[in-house]
């Protein structure tokens, strides 16, 4: 790994803030209007509805935070966490994640681009590689929050990079490790990482 990820890795995993433990039982109940989206386990059927099952519980956490507080905009989900609280919110979060994730199949003519980038970045453009944060399998590091991506739809994980490499999505902490990464990714980059990204587990 290098000095850069490492540093990194330090200043994302000290700055996270401590949640209350989430009781996946009772989350499957809470969760139950979610799943006309998400999919009543998490692993939603639709391209544009991000699979939340078997994501990390910190990361589950910090978006429904982050979306509910107005840091992420997302307007299908508009006044759905309003009344929930920091309880309901981790309950949920234990759920989705001890759910298993399914996994897509990647566009074959895509993949060796994809992973040329996944795993090892773009050195001309100095843009790290992913696997250094999710991991060569994608499932990320739940301890630290960085996402569970293995197996996502693509079209939700290249609308995530084209927001961050546009500003529409800017909850990536001081450090905005997704907005300088994104911004090293052209358009055809992200179509290739984003379809070996959903055949990924
Ligand atoms: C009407 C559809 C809809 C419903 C209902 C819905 N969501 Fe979402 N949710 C979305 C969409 C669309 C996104 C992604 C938006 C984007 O492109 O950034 C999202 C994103 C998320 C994310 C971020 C996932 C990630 O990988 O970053 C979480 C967490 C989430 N929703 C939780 C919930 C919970 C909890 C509920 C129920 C209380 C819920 N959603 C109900 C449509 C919905
Ligand atoms: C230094 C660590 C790091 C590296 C390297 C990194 N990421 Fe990330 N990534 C993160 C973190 C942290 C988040 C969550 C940000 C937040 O809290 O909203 C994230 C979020 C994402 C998301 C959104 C997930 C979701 O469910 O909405 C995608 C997609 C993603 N990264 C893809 C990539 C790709 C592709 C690469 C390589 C080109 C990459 N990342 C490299 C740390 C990293």
């Amino acid at each position: 790994m290098n000095k850069l990820i490492v540093s990194l890795l330090l200043t994302l995993g000290i700055t996270g803030v401590a949640h209350a433990a989430g009781d996946a039982a009772a989350g499957q109940a809470k969760a139950a209007v979610c799943g006309a989206c998400h999919g009543p386990d998490g692993n939603s059927p639709a391209p544009n509805f991000p699979k939340l099952a078997g994501q990390g519980e910190r990361y589950l956490t910090k978006q429904m935070h982050d979306i509910k507080d107005g840091k992420r905009t997302v307007l299908e989900m508009t006044g759905l966490l309003t009344n929930l609280s920091d309880q309901d919110l981790a309950d949920i979060a234990a759920y989705f994640s001890s759910q298993k994730g399914s996994v897509g199949a990647a566009d074959p003519k895509q993949v060796a681009r994809g992973e040329e980038l996944f795993r090892g970045g773009n050195l001309d453009k100095g843009m790290p590689s992913c696997i250094g944060c999710h991991s060569p399998n994608g499932v990320g590091n739940a301890a630290a929050g960085f996402p569970h991506v293995g197996g996502q739809h693509a079209q939700y994980v290249a609308k995530q990079l084209t927001d961050f490499r546009e500003g529409n999505r800017t909850n990536d902490g001081d450090t905005k490790i997704m907005q300088s990464i994104a911004a090293k990714l052209s358009n055809k980059d992200i179509e290739a990482v984003s379809q070996y990204i959903q055949g990924l587990h």
